[in-house]
């Protein structure tokens, strides 16, 4: 189970400055971002697409920082997907590196802010010490209630639905539940996001438009939001950016504008 953390008894929205932009009310409750460009930053400078993970990985540690004293209760970083196993292996081992490092050094941090990691994906897939470490951040940091920090790593949306089929197929067979029974909510409660609400906002960096196979079911009424910026780059003032015009948005879910003034 998990339990989301409520924003309304935060006391950091209105400490800083950067924030004064922001409407309390109307921030996301789940940021969803598809950390992208590392690689091509670092090509940009003549250096190795791993020097590129490696100053990505310090906009993971200002992102999540800035998230949690926005107050944004849920962050899901997108950090490798099931289609990135096909890189160089060199590459797959330096990224697993450099979570490793994230790892312990970010741990005293997130207990300090009260955040949870959890992961999404297929973790067993991991290296087993990488793995091994994962898990052990997950359970010193379970009760840890301001924050979620979501790591979606060797992700798939699609293998996402389809363990989540077998699942209920399995529960079928055992009488657990009955075919007719099965709907949205209860999909969704055997998806790795289970208890979480849907991303309000997805950012993916980069400049590129498309979705690689993230969060497929969850991302049905998402507001999409692409920024040019390289991931390495993308820093508070673009997270600011992204918010605010993420709030300047009117999010209508099928009805009509006017139907949507009515209910404010
Ligand atoms: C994102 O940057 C990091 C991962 C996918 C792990 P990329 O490595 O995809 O960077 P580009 O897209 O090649 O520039
Ligand atoms: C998506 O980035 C996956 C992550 C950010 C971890 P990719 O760089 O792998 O996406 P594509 O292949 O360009 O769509
Ligand atoms: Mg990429």
């Amino acid at each position: 189970m998990v339990t989301v953390p409520n924003i309304s008894d935060k006391n950091t929205i209105s400490e800083q400055p950067t924030t004064e932009r922001l409407t309390p009310e109307k921030l996301p409750q789940h940021v969803a971002i598809i950390m992208d460009g590392n690689g091509r930053w670092a090509q940009q400078r003549k250096l190795s697409r791993i020097e590129g993970h490696r100053a990505g990985a310090e906009s993971v540690r200002v992102i999540v920082r800035a998230c949690r004293r926005i107050g944004i209760p849920i962050l899901t970083l997108y950090a490798f997907s099931k289609e990135n196993w096909q890189r160089p292996s060199r590459e797959v081992q330096a990224l697993w590196r450099l979570l490793s490092n994230y790892l312990k050094s970010e741990l005293d941090e997130m207990m300090e802010h009260s955040i949870r990691l959890n992961a999404l994906g297929d973790i067993t897939e991991l290296p087993k010490a990488v793995y091994r470490l994962l898990q052990s951040t997950m359970d010193k940091t379970a009760s840890n209630h301001e924050m979620i920090l979501n790591l979606a790593l060797s992700y798939s949306g699609r293998s996402e639905i389809v363990r989540a089929t077998q699942k209920l197929a399995a529960a079928c067979l055992t009488k657990e539940l009955e075919p007719g029974d099965i709907n949205e909510a209860i999909f969704s409660s055997y998806l790795f996001t289970a208890n979480m609400p849907d991303p309000d906002l997805l950012i993916r960096t980069s400049g590129e438009q498309r979705i690689s196979n993230f969060l497929l079911w969850q991302m049905a009424y998402t507001e999409l939001y692409v920024s040019p910026v390289y991931w390495p780059e993308f820093r508070e003032e673009q997270l600011m950016e992204a918010l605010v015009d993420y709030q300047r948005r009117e999010r209508r879910f099928g009805k009509t504008g006017e139907q949507k003034q009515k209910e404010v």
